[in-house]
């Protein structure tokens, strides 16, 4: 059986898993649902311990993802099964990739609806239709696709079929030819936005929203979300850094890298809360709005500035390929086990994985077309998704990965993959103590939430 044959593809360079993990984390989850996370669960206080969790429990649980997966340099539950068998530990350690397999899949589901509202933007955008917006437009707009199901069908059906396209590619044609372009052209983009912020009238109340923290406004419940958005951004928990890290040649630091992608992702969604919160104070909008915030609030800006209609179509390209990058990464898992497990081809694995995963979409675009949508404790379908993966699975994912690489995996061999010298006492109280406890500690609190 192909069990135990390590991958034999590689990325190109160290530069070329640089750009593919941050495709990966960069995407929606930095330019959509970070600002609209962040206007909903209390701004500044919020942005802040998202802050925190980064640095102390994400970027801890990245270099250990990436470690397991160059150490097993197979798909997520291969690569964990190898890396327990290394330890001499239990074969039960292959359900963190499970558990990540799952995660994935359920997470593209809704991403491809939310990534298909970027490529309705993109035409509306690029047909000109978006010219002359103002507030009151802009919600309409908005509203009219969140009412129509076919609508997000057909665009959700088409981002679908993309991410398919690609992730039956090999690996070097599809994934890396993609991010080697669109990280800067995206980059380039937001910093044009926040010049377009910092000379409009709300700049300074929306500066103060992001970066004044009011933790009154902080709740049990933030601090979960907050945590929950750390790893969704970082793309942590599930094993999508572990598939890329199998792919990861041994002569590659993998702290460097990861201290480099963590930022990226860090930095990319700032520049997304600093571009949108003063066009939501400039036209009095609500920072709570939820899931419509980027789309009811960037087309303003667009139609205000020169050049608008071309900008804001680069723009809402540029969303769209930041989401494909993403979505490839969220489902590869899925991919390299169909193929290395099941022996399928990539392209069937494509197809197969899309389908399914494209089916449960469904629900989801109901969930916002639908006036009453059907709900399970207070959530609709999306909601019920999101608070079960970003919230539920990708933490608990990631205090088993902590737990396995912090206490299970020897230390010679962790030490040997990072090569931190004498910062090694650092990196062990972080990826020990502080992330499997906070975390923890977390979820417990939250418990009542479910
Ligand atoms: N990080 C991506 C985003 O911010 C989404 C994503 C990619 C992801 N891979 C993941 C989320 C793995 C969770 C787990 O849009």
């Amino acid at each position: 059986m192909s069990d135990q044959l390590p991958h034999k593809a590689q990325w190109s360079s160290r530069l070329a898993f640089i750009l593919a993990a941050s495709g990966s984390a960069i995407g929606l989850g930095n330019i959509w649902k970070f600002p609209y996370l962040l206007g909903e669960h209390g701004g500044g206080a919020f942005v802040l311990v998202y802050l925190i969790f980064v640095l102390f429990v994400g970027l801890p649980i990245m270099m250990a993802e990436t470690v397991i997966g160059r150490l097993g340099k197979q798909n997520p539950v291969n690569s964990m099964r190898s890396a327990a068998k290394k330890a001499n530990a239990s074969q039960n350690w292959q359900l963190v990739g499970w558990l990540g397999l799952a995660a994935g899949f359920l997470i593209l589901s809704y991403y491809s609806v939310i990534a298909g509202w970027s490529m309705a933007y993109l035409f509306k955008m690029a047909g000109g239709f978006l010219a002359n917006t103002n507030a009151l437009t802009s919600q309409q707009t908005f509203e009219e696709l969140r009412k129509s199901a076919d609508v997000q069908i057909v665009w959700h059906t088409a981002f679908m079929i993309s991410t398919m396209l690609i992730v039956s590619r090999e690996l070097s044609t599809g994934i890396e030819r993609v991010t080697g372009l669109m990280m800067p052209a995206l980059f380039i983009m937001l910093a044009t936005l926040d010049i377009y912020a910092f000379s409009s009238d709300g700049f300074s109340q929306g500066m103060q929203f992001l970066f004044e923290p009011d933790f009154s406004k902080l709740t049990g419940e933030s601090l979960l979300i907050a945590l929950g958005q750390a790893f969704f951004s970082l793309g942590l928990g599930m094993g999508a850094i572990m598939a890329y890290g199998a792919y990861l040649p041994d002569r590659i630091s993998i702290t460097r890298s990861t201290i480099a992608v963590a930022g990226a992702d860090t930095l990319v969604a700032l520049m997304a809360g600093i571009a949108i919160f003063p066009i939501v104070f400039a036209n009095h909008l609500e920072p709570t709005m939820g899931p419509g915030l980027i789309f009811e609030t960037l087309p303003i800006a667009f139609s205000k500035m020169p050049g608008g209609t071309l900008f804001g179509s680069i723009f809402f390209l540029l969303v769209f390929f930041a989401a494909i990058t993403s979505a490839v990464a969220l489902i590869e898992p899925t991919i390299a086990w169909l193929t290395e497990r099941m022996d399928v081809s990539r392209a069937k694995a494509s197809v197969w994985a899309g389908s399914a995963c494209w089916l449960m979409g469904i629900g989801t675009v109901f969930s916002f077309s639908s006036e009453e949508p059907t709900r399970w404790s207070g959530r609709n379908f999306y909601e019920l998704i999101d608070f079960v993966t970003s919230d539920l699975m990708l933490p608990i994912g990631g205090i088993l990965i902590a737990t396995f690489v912090g206490w299970i995996l020897k230390n010679e061999l962790i030490e040997e993959e990072l090569e931190l010298g004498n910062r090694t006492i650092i990196w062990h109280g972080l990826i020990r103590y502080v992330a499997p406890l906070s975390v923890a500690a977390i979820l417990l609190s939250a418990l009542s939430l479910i």
